[in-house]
C-alpha cells in the first residue's frame, strides 16, 4: 500500500498556501488571538477575521484568500492530551472564496490538494456531506468519481457549520483520512476515532443564523474551510498522534527531559500531563504574543488558567519548581520562523509567565500546608468535602490531593467529591442569570444581552445614561439598596475604562435620590463595568441615570498619560533610539514606563530627560488628537507597541514635533497643563528590561512635598540647615566611627583586666602553669591578645579561654608555651580544633597560639571542662 511522503509541520503549511496562493488567492498573515469581533473571546477558527465580509458588512480587498490562522479553543480542554488530536491552540489552514467560488470549485481544489499536493492515496479518503446536500453529493461522486458508499450522509450536529450560535453557517463537507483501509468499506463508522481522522472541513457558507435558529441567505454564496495542520502533520509523519508531530513534540521532549523521563517508556499518565504541557505551552505564548496579559476575567483568565494547568502538570509528571521557561524557549523555537512577534515580545512574555508560575507555586504550597492538616486528621480516607475546598478554594486540584494522599497511604473520597462539585454546579444554575466576571466567557454571555457600551469620554466628563446591567456577586439582579457592592453596565458612558496602562476613572452615578460611587471601570468585549457602590436609593435597571467622572483625578491621569508620551521621545533623544516600551501604568498619582535597556540609564541621562521634558511641557505644545487608517499612522511615524492589537482606524496622539503614538487613552489639551515632570526612581526589573518611576503634575507637588517633610524632619533632628545636613551626617558618621574604634580598644583592655584577675586561678602542674576560663562576652580579637598576654605572664605552661561574643557563636583559643610544645609534644592548632569540635565548630592554628569558633554556646563549659582535663594529665 502507498504511503504519503513524510512532510515537516512549516512544509505542510507552505504548500498548502502556494497551492491556493496559485489559484489566485492572495495568502494573508494569520490574525491575532484576539478577535476584532467583540462577540467572541477568542479566534476559534480562520473564518472569524472574515466574518464582517461574508456578513456582507465589509467589502473585501481580495475575491480569494488563504490563510494560516492561530487559533485557540478551550471548550474542550480535559479532553488535551487524553485523545489523539484536541488542542486548546492550533492552526487552522484556510482558503476562502468571497462570493467568488462555490462548491464545485471547492471540492475539486480540496481533492486535488489532498491526493496530488499531499499524496494522500485515494483509497484511503472518505467523505463526508450534509445529509440535505445532493448537489455536493453529486459532486463528489460524479466529478472527483469516489464510490456512493464512501460519501457518508451525516446530520446537523456534524455537517452544518456556524461560527456561533449566531452568525455565518452552512453546511459543510468533511474529508476524512482512513488509518485502517484493510478493514473494508462494510462498516465505514466515521466516529471511530481509532481509525478516521477528518482533516479538511469545506463550509459552504450561504446563510446568516438569527438568534432564534431562523436562517435567512447571505447575499453572497462563499467558501470558508478548515484543515487542521497538527491534523495534516500527524496523518503525513505517521506518528500516533497529533503531539508526536514536529510542530509539538520537541516542548514534550523539553519538559521530559527536565522532569527526567524518557517520554517513550512513560506510563500513559505520564504522556498526557506531558501533552497538556505541550498542547497549553503554545496556546500561552502565542497568546501572550498577542499582548494578552493573565487576570481574572476573559480572556486573561483563559490564559492564567492554561498557565496553572502548565504548571501543574509539571507538578504531576515530579518537576518541583519553576520549569515553564525552558520549556517556552522552545516553543519559541518552532514557532518564531512564522510568528516573529513571539521574539519580538519575548522579554515580557519570559517575565509574565514567570510571574504567574511563581504565583501559582505559592498557591499550591498554600493547598499543600491545608491538605498536610487535613491529611494529618484523617483515618485512612480524605472526605470529599475537605477535597472540595482544597479544589474549590485553594485550587488544589483532585489529582494531586490524590498524589499526595497517596503517598501517606490514604485515600480521597472521589464520589463525595463529585457530589459536592455537582451540588455547587446546581447552585450556579439555580441562580437564573449567573455572571460570574471572574469565569472565562462570562461576559460573551453578557454580550448576548448586553450591546457593547458607547464611550463618550474622550469628549464630556459627564452624561445621562441608561442603566443596561446591574450585578451583585457576578449576578444580574433587577436593583440593588443602599450598601451594596455593585457592578453597573450603562448604554453610553464618559468614564474611561482601564486600558493600554491607564486606570479607569472615579466619580459617581447618580439619579432621583440615587448615589454610586464609582471606585473603578474595567472592560470586556466592548461592555464597561462600572465597579462601585450604592451609597444612597436604589439603582435599577433601566433606570436613567447621571454619570459623572470625578474631573480632578481625570485631569491628573492626564498629566500622568501624555508625560509618560513625553517620556518614551526623550528616553530615545537622550538614550537610544531603538528603546522600545514594554510596559507601563498611568495612575493618578504616579506613572511607570518599562522599557528595552540593556543597560542602566546613568544620573546624567536621567537629569538630561527630566530637563528636556520640562522644556516640552514649558513650550506649550498643542496636542493634536486624530483617528486615521493604521497605514496612515505609521507613514506618520507614529509610534505602536509591539504586538498590541489595533484595528483598521486608530487613534494618534500627537504632540508636534515631540511624539507621536498611537494610544486609547486620555491625555492632555496642551502640555503646559502637565505643569511639572519628576523622575522618582530608575532600575532594572528583569533581563534587557527597565523600569522608570515617575511624577508628573499635581503629584510633582505632593511628592516633593514628603521629600520636603523629609528634609524638614532631618534638619529638627539634627539642629542643622538643610543645607548643612551633609556636612553633618559625614561628621556624624566619622565620629560613629571613632567611636567604634574606641569601643574596640576598650573592650580588649576589659578584656585584659578581666584576664588579669584570673592569674590567681592558675593551677601549677609539675613546671608547668595552666589556665582555663571563661572569659563571657569577650570578641575573638580580644580573646586572642587576652591569651597571649596571660600565657607571657604565666611563664611557661598552658592558658585555654573561650568566649560567647554572639548567641549562637563561641570563640577558644589555646597558647602554649614553646617548653611545653616541646616537652610534652603538644600542638595548640590541633588541640584547640578538638575542643572547638565540642562546640559544634572546628579552627586550628600554629603550634603555640591557636584560635577556634563554634556554633553551640550551651556547650562551652562542658568543651572548656574537657580541655581542662586533658591538659591536666599530659602536663603531669
Ligand atoms: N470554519 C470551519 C471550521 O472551523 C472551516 O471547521
Amino acid at each position: 500500500m502507498t504511503t504519503p511522503p513524510v512532510l515537516s509541520g512549516n512544509e505542510i503549511r507552505q504548500k498548502f498556501l502556494t497551492f491556493f496562493a496559485e489559484c489566485q488567492h492572495q495568502i494573508l498573515p494569520s490574525a491575532s488571538l484576539v478577535p476584532e469581533d467583540p462577540t467572541v473571546l477568542l479566534t476559534i477558527a480562520g473564518m472569524l477575521p472574515f466574518k464582517p465580509i461574508f456578513l456582507g458588512q465589509q467589502a473585501p480587498d481580495f475575491p480569494r484568500a488563504t490563510t494560516s490562522q492561530k487559533c485557540i479553543r478551550t471548550n474542550d480542554i480535559e479532553n488535551v492530551g487524553r485523545t489523539a488530536r484536541h488542542h486548546t491552540f492550533f492552526e487552522m489552514l484556510g482558503n476562502f472564496s468571497f462570493g467568488d467560488y462555490f462548491k464545485k470549485q471547492a471540492i475539486t481544489w480540496a481533492w486535488e490538494l489532498s491526493t496530488q499536493v499531499f499524496g494522500l492515496p485515494e483509497n484511503r479518503l472518505i467523505v463526508s456531506v450534509f445529509e440535505e446536500d445532493d448537489e455536493a453529493f453529486a459532486l463528489w461522486r460524479d466529478e472527483i468519481g469516489i464510490a456512493p458508499h464512501r460519501i457518508q450522509r451525516m446530520g446537523a450536529d456534524d455537517n452544518f457549520w456556524v461560527s456561533g450560535p449566531t452568525g455565518p453557517c452552512g453546511p459543510c463537507s468533511e474529508i476524512y483520512y482512513d488509518f485502517k483501509p484493510e478493514l473494508g468499506d462494510a462498516h465505514i463508522d466515521l466516529e471511530d476515532d481509532s481509525r478516521f481522522i477528518e482533516f479538511y472541513n469545506l463550509v459552504f457558507m450561504q446563510y446568516n443564523r438569527d438568534a432564534e435558529g431562523n436562517l435567512s441567505p447571505l447575499q453572497k454564496q462563499n467558501i470558508d474551510t478548515g484543515m487542521g495542520l497538527e491534523r495534516m502533520a500527524q496523518i503525513l509523519q505517521q506518528v500516533p498522534n497529533n503531539y508526536e508531530t514536529d510542530l509539538i513534540f520537541p516542548i514534550i521532549q523539553t519538559a521530559a527531559q527536565l522532569a527526567g523521563i524518557d517520554y517513550a517508556q512513560a506510563d500513559e499518565k505520564t504522556k498526557v500531563s506531558l501533552k497538556v504541557i505541550g498542547d497549553h505551552v503554545r496556546s500561552v505564548m502565542h497568546m501572550m504574543a498577542d499582548g494578552i496579559t493573565a487576570s481574572n476575567i476573559g480572556r486573561g483568565y483563559v490564559l492564567r488558567r492554561l498557565i496553572r494547568r502548565v504548571v501543574r502538570h509539571g507538578r504531576l509528571i515530579g518537576i518541583e519548581g519553576e520549569f515553564t521557561l525552558p520549556v517556552l524557549e522552545t516553543a519559541m523555537q518552532l514557532a518564531e520562523a512564522v510568528y516573529p512577534n513571539v521574539r519580538q515580545r519575548q522579554t515580557a512574555i519570559q517575565q509574565e509567565l514567570q510571574r504567574e508560575e511563581q504565583a501559582f507555586l505559592k498557591t499550591l504550597e498554600r493547598g499543600e500546608k491545608l491538605l498536610a492538616e487535613v491529611m494529618g486528621q484523617a483515618q485512612g480516607q480524605i472526605s470529599g468535602a475537605d477535597a472540595f475546598t482544597l479544589y474549590d478554594t485553594y485550587g488544589f486540584p483532585l489529582e494531586l490531593t490524590q498524589e499526595i494522599a497517596e503517598e501517606q497511604g490514604l485515600t480521597v473520597d472521589v464520589a463525595g467529591f463529585e457530589a459536592e462539585m455537582k451540588q455547587q454546579q446546581e447552585r450556579s444554575k439555580a441562580a437564573h442569570e449567573t455572571i460570574d466576571l471572574t469565569v472565562q466567557g462570562s461576559l460573551d454571555k453578557l454580550a448576548e444581552h448586553i450591546h457593547p457600551t458607547t464611550f463618550i469620554g474622550y469628549h464630556q466628563a459627564q452624561s445621562e445614561a441608561q442603566v443596561v446591567g446591574v450585578l451583585v456577586n457576578g449576578k444580574l439582579e433587577d436593583e440593588a439598596e443602599a450598601g451594596t457592592l455593585v457592578q453597573i453596565i450603562l448604554d453610553q458612558t464618559p468614564f474611561y475604562a482601564e486600558s493600554g496602562g491607564q486606570i479607569g476613572d472615579r466619580g459617581y452615578l447618580s439619579g432621583d435620590n440615587l448615589v454610586i460611587r464609582v471606585e473603578d471601570v474595567k472592560k470586556e468585549s466592548g461592555i464597561f463595568v462600572h465597579f462601585g457602590r450604592v451609597e444612597r436609593g436604589r439603582v435599577f435597571q433601566g433606570q436613567t441615570v447621571t454619570a459623572t467622572i470625578d474631573r480632578a483625578c481625570r485631569r491628573r491621569a492626564q498629566a500622568n498619560h501624555t508625560a509618560t508620551h513625553l517620556l518614551q521621545s526623550a528616553l530615545k533623544k537622550v538614550v537610544d533610539d531603538n528603546i522600545s516600551q514594554a510596559g507601563s501604568l498611568v495612575d493618578f498619582n504616579r506613572l511607570r514606563f518599562d522599557f528595552n535597556c540593556p543597560r542602566a540609564i546613568t544620573s546624567a541621562e536621567l537629569q538630561q530627560i527630566e530637563d528636556l521634558i520640562n522644556t516640552w511641557i514649558a513650550e506649550t505644545h498643542d496636542t493634536q488628537i486624530a483617528v486615521m487608517s493604521i497605514e496612515a499612522a505609521k507613514a506618520k511615524g507614529a509610534i505602536a507597541m509591539f504586538g498590541e492589537k489595533y484595528g483598521a482606524e486608530v487613534r494618534v496622539i500627537d504632540v508636534p514635533g515631540v511624539s507621536m503614538e498611537l494610544c486609547g487613552g486620555t491625555h492632555v489639551r496642551n502640555t503646559a497643563e502637565i505643569g511639572l515632570f519628576k523622575i522618582v526612581s530608575e532600575a532594572g526589573i528583569s533581563a534587557g528590561v527597565r523600569r522608570i518611576e515617575a511624577v508628573a503634575g499635581p503629584s510633582v507637588l505632593a511628592y516633593l512635598n514628603v521629600r520636603e517633610q523629609v528634609v524638614k524632619d532631618l534638619s529638627d533632628r539634627l539642629k542643622a540647615k538643610p543645607e548643612e545636613i551633609p556636612e553633618r551626617i559625614t561628621a556624624l558618621q566619622q565620629e560613629l566611627k571613632q567611636n567604634q574604634k574606641e569601643l574596640e580598644r576598650v573592650k580588649q583592655e576589659l578584656a585584659l583586666v578581666k584576664s588579669e584577675q584570673l592569674l590567681s586561678q592558675a593551677e601549677a602542674l609539675g613546671s608547668f602553669k595552666l589556665l582555663v576560663a571563661d572569659l563571657g562576652n569577650v570578641d575573638a580579637e580580644s580573646l586572642k591578645t587576652a591569651a597571649e598576654r596571660l600565657q607571657q605572664k604565666l611563664g611557661e605552661g598552658a592558658v585555654v579561654l573561650g568566649s560567647v561574643p554572639e548567641a549562637d557563636k563561641v570563640s577558644l583559643v589555646a597558647a602554649f608555651s614553646p617548653q611545653l610544645v616541646k616537652e610534652k609534644k603538644l600542638q595548640a592548632g590541633k588541640f584547640i580544633g578538638q575542643i572547638a569540635k565540642l562546640c559544634g565548630g572546628g579552627g586550628g592554628g600554629r603550634p603555640n597560639l591557636a584560635q577556634a569558633g563554634g556554633r553551640n554556646p550551651s556547650q562551652l563549659p562542658e568543651a572548656l571542662k574537657v580541655a581542662q582535663q586533658e591538659l591536666r594529665q599530659a602536663l603531669q
